[in-house]
């Protein structure tokens, strides 16, 4: 078996060195949705509040802010799948699967392991390769054991087996199916159990929220491998979902699985609708979000809910349902959405949607500033950070040519910047906008961001200004 990467103790210290520099650091007028991220709200419940990443967009500032302060779990979008971590027979790649892992650990998240055994990105080596019985479950054992194996004390969830059924309730066919008949859902969730004894093991499907033919037959497998003594300790619901229509019985349907001792885990959850979304479909789309939070939090045994992706702009609907999309909590400009606020109040936020705020300043005093400035350090190693600055005009005028000035904490120095000329002198910074992002009309906002280095910790800068007026 392949050891793991790194031990639980590692592990619990990045938590603990990362953790509180992971805070927003909002020198002013933080959004609503910062203030109590929904993480926080999830960890009272003791729920997994999760989504899923897409390694490579974690060089986005925005979505990585959003990923590493809203959700205590994370899932791999598609670099934890076969065809990403083992394209040809023995060759291993680990890049995208490694990052996300060690943001989860940088930002003190769990990891939900998505997928081991799937007919779906399973690389045709595999599909096509014309494989006996005993040689499939080898070139089984050697994924799931390297896998399993390799992040075993860092990843403590798996989709053992993803999309086994039909929608009659039947296995689906597939090499697994076709070669070693429905027994290979019993030998996966054996391989990673033997893997990491400590793993829980799921299997995953879509169409089975409700109680309906196919989640019957999940039912019956799960029943009949429980029965048979198998590693099995819950089902995954994956709730792609379309507004309007969350089944009328998804509570019953977790509640059976629940009764029969699994842990239930909402793994997938969009609500899609028409594009552009309207008003009304956005308001409904906030409803069913609240109504899968609250079939959740009804049952004892449902352990989690992640959300299928960071915002609305790199969801996988729209490539495959042509005209839909606008599935996800947060919108094209990463800001919240009805449904972000739903899924708040849902987890006992207590607070409801601001809405468009009609007036920001209806009656600014005499040193009321022009501006309001959101300083994130996004991501901290040893000696390094990286900051995400959003500034908006508060004012009534637009601002042409912006200047931001602030003090940096001393002993930290901007090494590079992106979105906007930045310069330092001793502890005083300039920040100025660049051609495409140099006015801000009233109300409006822009962000840049910057890597900096620092002593042991990025602190708290202060006096901002924008073109010589002091922020609120
Ligand atoms: O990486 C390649 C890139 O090199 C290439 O240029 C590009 C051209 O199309 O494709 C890229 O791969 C895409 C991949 O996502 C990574 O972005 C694939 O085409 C695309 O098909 C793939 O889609 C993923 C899909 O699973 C594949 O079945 C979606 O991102 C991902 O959200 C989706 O997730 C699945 C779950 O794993 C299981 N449940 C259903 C869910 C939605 O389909």
């Amino acid at each position: 078996m392949a050891a793991g990467r790194r031990t639980v103790a590692a592990r619990v210290a990045a938590f603990l060195a990362v953790a509180s520099l992971a805070l927003v650091t909002g020198a002013a007028g933080a959004a609503q949705a910062e203030e109590t991220p929904l993480r926080d709200l999830a960890d009272r419940h003791g729920l997994r509040m999760g989504v899923a990443v897409s390694s490579h967009l974690l060089d986005n500032a925005r979505y990585a802010d959003i990923a590493a302060t809203q959700y205590n779990s994370v899932t791999h979008e598609n670099s934890l799948k076969w065809e990403s971590v083992q394209p040809q027979r023995g060759q291993f790649n680990w890049s995208g699967a490694d990052r996300l892992v060690d943001f989860a650990q940088a930002n003190g998240q769990d990891v939900y392991g998505h997928t081991l055994v799937w007919h779906s990105q399973l690389p045709s080596w595999v599909s096509n390769g014309g494989f006996s019985g005993p040689e499939l479950e080898q070139v089984m054992e050697e994924h799931i054991s390297t896998t399993v194996g390799r992040y075993r004390g860092d990843i403590d969830y798996w989709d053992v087996v993803n999309e086994a059924f039909n929608e009659d309730g039947s296995f689906r066919d597939s090499v697994f199916h076709r070669t070693l008949g429905e027994g290979y859902i019993a030998t996966a969730l054996e391989m990673a159990h033997e893997a990491d004894p400590n793993a829980r093991l799921f299997i995953n499907d879509y169409n089975v929220e409700g109680i309906n033919a196919k989640s019957d037959g999940l039912y019956r497998l799960a029943s009949s491998l429980l029965a048979q003594g198998v590693p099995l300790h819950g089902v995954g619901l994956q709730s792609h979902l379309i507004v309007g229509q969350v089944p009328s019985s998804m509570q019953a349907n977790i509640q059976r699985f629940a009764d029969l001792g699994l842990e239930v885990v909402i793994t997938e959850v969009d609500i899609r609708t028409s594009t552009p979304a309207s008003q009304q479909a956005l308001q409904q789309q906030a409803n069913d979000y609240r109504t899968v939070f609250e079939a959740c939090l009804a049952v004892d045994g449902c352990g989690g809910v992640t959300v299928w992706g960071v915002a609305d702009p790199h969801s996988w609907i729209p490539d495959t349902f042509p005209g839909q999309g606008a599935a996800l909590p947060y919108d094209d400009n990463y800001q919240p959405k009805p449904a972000y606020w739903a899924m708040h109040e849902a987890l006992g936020g207590g607070q409801t949607d601001p809405g468009p705020d009609p007036d920001p300043d209806p009656d600014p005093e005499p040193g009321d500033g022009s501006c309001d400035v959101d300083y994130t350090v996004v991501n901290q190693w040893g000696q390094g950070a990286v900051v995400d600055v959003t500034v908006r005009n508060t004012g009534d005028a637009a601002v042409n040519g912006w200047r931001l000035t602030w003090t940096q904490p001393s002993g930290e120095r901007i090494t590079n910047a992106w979105n906007a000329t930045v310069s330092q002198s001793g502890s005083s910074v300039t920040a100025e906008g660049v051609s495409w992002n140099g006015t801000l009309a009233p109300g409006a906002s822009t962000s840049f961001g910057f890597q900096l280095t620092h002593t042991g910790q990025a602190g708290t800068p202060s006096g901002f200004s924008l073109n010589g007026a002091a922020c609120g």
